[in-house]
This record gives structure tokens, C-alpha cells and sequence, in this order.
């Protein structure tokens, strides 16, 4: 007869196989997002885990099967151990991947600790590879993930931002990405709270979305097989230099910025013409050989999947959109994939009917552009709700403030042109882009009015154009899309799991 013990083991194991592709985790919870090794037993002193392993994208960009990479990641207190990662393409592994580690101040535990990598080369797209991680000589985790999908295959993603700042709604979304099954998360920034610090990450970010368990009251094992992208927004940027400009400061929070030291996304941007501003001594060498060549390359990328391309750019407010170099790439970029869907994704929303952040219409600046490269859809996050434009072509007649960097009044009028009959269900044509904010992830909602009440949309300034077709600002949501082919699905699912809105675009 199995004991309850061997019985409990077998169904937590696989329960995490379903999960969140591990297969086995041999470490032991000690604190909220924290594990320690079971057989050194748990007390102080011991090898601790401020971040379990998990997945992410690498500097993968165009699809070239082969020659697909992906990273796992994992952070530690700096305590010296040997980490060996294996991997191959069945449980049985048969690989070994380098790996590398560098020194991090790991928050306000006031300790450094160690940030690991281990990139996993020359994949195969469209794969299930296994991976295992040791430490001492003791495996602590396995697990799975599956590589980029090829052209011509179906492909699932969800969206959100301003996820993760230490509430309820945060697991529930967690629960929600995870129980839409998707390849990959496209997070449109702010994605964790307060201020982008690595102790936020601690304890914040992977404490929910790479749970041990599953269920809305505790988040999901999302990273652990599931790479995750994001892109650079105002939380990561959260002091204030001598002119009340925003300003990374290390000698304030020396763990900040840790979008480019805890994520590991592509690198063949640009170097930017305006890159994050920083300022403080004591620990800013530190952040720059931890963050290496990703700091300030990440800060726009791009990169393919299946038969979309996702542009991803950061709109922070040090951010001048008509910048000739950045422009200059952003349109070699686009035109240089054959991708049939072309997203761009952003944190600064261009268009907005809410009041929060009404003003910041900066990033409008660069819709002639992304129409006349052919994008498709635009996410953002910044305001804390839902918001479906009906699509539309932009004509800015006044970039003067969309150019006046590091101020809070962006607003950038200009002529609209709307398609009224793109319905999302008879009619599934769009002339013109279609701007979706999904900054509903989990942080305080903004503009109660706003919720589906067309009479309290803000756009005076637009010549009261209507040109959203849906705002839901009562509660949390998501979005999934599902693209097959020339059709795309997206629905709005909210934090109880409910569709809230649902639109399919389809291409001749
Ligand atoms: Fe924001």
C-alpha cells in the first residue's frame, strides 16, 4: 500500500508536471519565495534561493532553427556552491550548459547574493527540451520548456502590466496566464512593484509567478517553462535627480534595476540615443558587470514567433519617439521580418481615455510609422485598466511637446481616421492599427468613470473623436491571443476567469 507520504509525493509531482513543467523540485519553502536545500536541513546559514530556476527568452531574435537558445536562470544569497545545468531533448538530458554567475546586492536584506545563467544552445524551434539543475552535486529541479514556434504554426500569448505589487489580484492574473496555456508571456512593463528593485523581484515577481503551486490565492509555476518578456517602464526608473527628472539612483536602492540583471531578453536593438539615466557611485559598477552587454541594449528588441513579430520599445518619459536613429531602426526592423502579424508594445499608451495618465501621449509620435510598416496591434500597460481602440490611422499636426523629454504634458494632437465598421465579429477587416491597453495585471485599478460609460471617456483634446471601442476599468484582466494563420483571436479574460471582451481579426 503507498504511504501517504509516497502518495503525496507522486501527486505533487505530477501535479508540477502538469503544472508548470517540473518535473521535480528537491527544495525545501522557508520563507515566502525562498528555498532552501533539504539535506544541509533548514537553518540560518544555509545556501538559500531568492529566485527558483526559470526561463527566459535569451538573445533570440529572427527564428533560425538550430540555432535557438534559451536561458535558465535561478538567484542564490552569496554563498559559494557548484551549479551544473543538464539538458537534452528527453528526460534523460545528456547536455551540459556553461554556467555563469555574478554578484548582486539582493535587496534589503541588506546581503549580496549571486545571479545565475545557464544558456542552452542550438535548439531546434518548436521543441520540448528538458533541463535539470544541480547544486553540490544534488539535483534540485527538473523540468521542461518547448523553443519558439516556427512560421506556419499556431502560436498563444497572453498580455498584461503593472502586475505583481504584493496583492490578491496578482496571483489571480498569475493563475489566469497560467490556465490560458500560453508559449509565452508579453508583459507591457511595470511588472513589478514598487520600484523595479531585485528585492521587489524577491518578493513580488517570482514568489507569484513562479509559485509551487497553483491555484488564485497563490499565483502559478509560469517561468519555470515559460519564457517571459517584458519592456522597460516608470516603475523601473523610480528616483528623482536635482531637477525632478526621473533617474535610476545606486545609492539609494542598490539592487535597482533589475530588469537588466534578473531578465535575459534579446539584445539587437539599438544602443540607445537616450538610455535609462543613472546616478549614484557605491553600487553602480556593480549593476553594470551584473547587467553586462543587456544594459542598455534591452531596452528595445524585437523578435519572432510563430507568424507574428513583436517590436517591443521603451517609452519612459527621457524618451524622444522622434528620434531619427531610433526611427530609423524601428523601420529596418519592421520591414525586414516576413512575419504575417506585427506587433508593437510599449508601456506609455498612445491612446487613453482615462484620466491617470491622459497626458502622456508621447509615443503617438510613431503611428505613421508603425502604419506604414504594416504593425497590426499595439499593447501597452500605465493605466491600470482595460482599453480596445477600434482601429485607426493618426496623423500627429503638433510633435513639439511629443519631443520635450522628461516633461508630463505630452499631448499630441493630430487627425483621426477611425474604421466604424470593424466589429471584431462580422466584420474582422481592421483598416488602421488597433490599440489595446491591458495594464489591468494586477495593481490598483485607475478610472472607475471610464468603466464602459462612453460619457466619461476623456478626448476632448482629440476632438472628442470616439475611437475606443472598449474600456473595463472594474476589475483585473488579461489578454489572450491566439493566432492561426491570417486569424487572430484575442479575448479579455478577467481575474475570475470571465471573458470580458473578445475580437477576431482576419487578413485577406
Ligand atoms: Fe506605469
Amino acid at each position: 500500500m503507498t504511504s501517504p507520504e509516497k502518495l503525496n509525493h507522486i501527486t505533487r509531482r505530477r501535479f508540477l508536471q502538469i503544472a508548470g513543467g517540473t518535473t521535480f523540485l528537491a527544495l525545501v519553502p522557508v520563507a515566502r519565495g525562498c528555498y532552501a536545500l533539504p539535506s544541509n536541513g533548514v537553518r540560518r546559514g544555509n545556501l538559500l534561493f531568492t529566485a527558483l530556476p526559470y526561463i527566459q527568452p535569451g538573445d533570440n531574435s529572427r527564428l533560425i532553427d538550430g540555432h535557438e537558445s534559451l536561458v535558465v536562470a535561478w538567484q542564490t544569497e552569496s554563498v559559494a556552491a557548484k551549479f551544473e545545468v543538464e539538458w537534452g531533448p528527453s528526460e534523460h538530458l545528456g547536455h551540459r550548459a556553461a554556467v555563469a554567475h555574478t554578484p548582486r546586492t539582493s535587496g534589503d536584506r541588506g546581503k549580496m547574493g549571486f545571479n545565475y545563467s545557464a544558456t542552452i544552445p542550438n535548439l531546434k524551434l518548436g521543441r520540448r527540451y528538458f533541463y535539470g539543475v544541480k547544486c553540490n552535486g544534488q539535483t534540485i529541479l527538473k523540468g521542461f520548456f518547448t523553443t519558439r514556434q516556427p512560421r506556419g504554426t499556431s502560436t498563444r500569448f497572453v498580455a498584461f502590466g503593472d502586475n505583481s505589487y504584493g496583492g490578491q489580484s496578482d496571483h489571480r492574473i498569475a493563475y489566469q496566464a497560467w490556465r490560458a496555456r500560453p508559449d509565452f508571456v508579453m508583459n507591457t512593463g511595470d511588472n513589478v512593484y514598487d520600484a523595479g528593485r531585485n528585492s521587489d523581484y524577491e518578493r513580488n515577481f517570482f514568489p507569484v509567478y513562479n509559485s509551487d503551486k497553483t491555484g488564485p490565492e497563490v499565483g502559478a509555476p509560469l517561468l519555470r517553462s515559460v519564457p517571459f518578456y517584458t519592456v522597460p517602464a516608470n516603475h523601473d526608473i523610480p528616483h528623482r535627480d536635482a531637477n525632478r527628472h526621473p533617474i535610476v539612483d545606486f545609492d539609494k536602492d542598490p539592487d535597482a534595476l533589475a530588469l537588466y540583471t534578473a531578465m535575459h531578453l534579446p539584445r539587437n536593438g539599438p544602443t540607445p540615443q537616450h538610455p535609462t539615466p543613472t546616478q549614484g557611485t557605491s553600487h553602480k559598477e556593480e549593476f553594470l558587470r551584473c547587467a553586462g552587454s543587456r544594459f542598455p541594449r534591452m531596452a528595445n528588441y524585437s523578435f519572432d514567433y510563430g507568424d507574428a513579430h513583436f517590436l517591443c520599445l521603451d517609452s519612459n518619459v527621457y524618451i524622444d519617439p522622434t528620434n531619427a536613429a531610433l526611427q530609423r531602426w524601428i523601420e529596418h526592423d519592421l520591414r525586414s521580418t516576413n512575419a504575417l502579424w506585427k506587433f508593437a508594445v510599449w508601456h506609455h499608451p498612445a491612446f487613453n481615455v482615462g484620466d491617470e495618465h491622459y497626458s502622456e501621449q508621447h509615443m503617438r509620435a510613431l503611428s505613421p510609422l508603425l502604419e506604414r510598416c504594416g504593425v497590426d496591434i499595439v499593447l501597452h500597460g500605465h493605466e491600470h485598466n482595460y482599453q480596445r481602440t477600434r482601429p485607426l490611422h493618426f496623423a500627429p499636426h503638433n510633435l513639439a511637446k511629443a519631443r520635450a523629454v522628461g516633461t508630463g504634458d505630452r499631448r499630441t494632437p493630430g487627425v483621426f481616421h477611425v474604421d466604424r465598421a470593424f466589429d471584431g465579429h462580422n466584420h474582422t477587416r481592421p483598416s488602421g492599427l488597433i490599440y489595446i491597453v491591458t495594464g489591468a495585471g494586477g495593481n490598483n485599478l485607475y478610472d472607475p468613470e471610464i468603466n464602459d460609460n462612453p460619457k466619461n471617456w476623456k478626448h476632448a483634446d482629440d476632438d472628442n473623436v470616439e475611437y475606443v471601442a472598449r474600456a473595463v476599468s472594474d476589475r483585473h484582466s488579461l489578454s489572450v491571443f491566439e493566432i492561426q494563420g491570417k486569424t487572430l483571436y484575442m479575448a479579455q479574460i478577467d481575474e475570475w476567469g470571465k471573458t470580458i471582451d473578445r475580437i477576431t481579426v482576419t487578413k485577406a
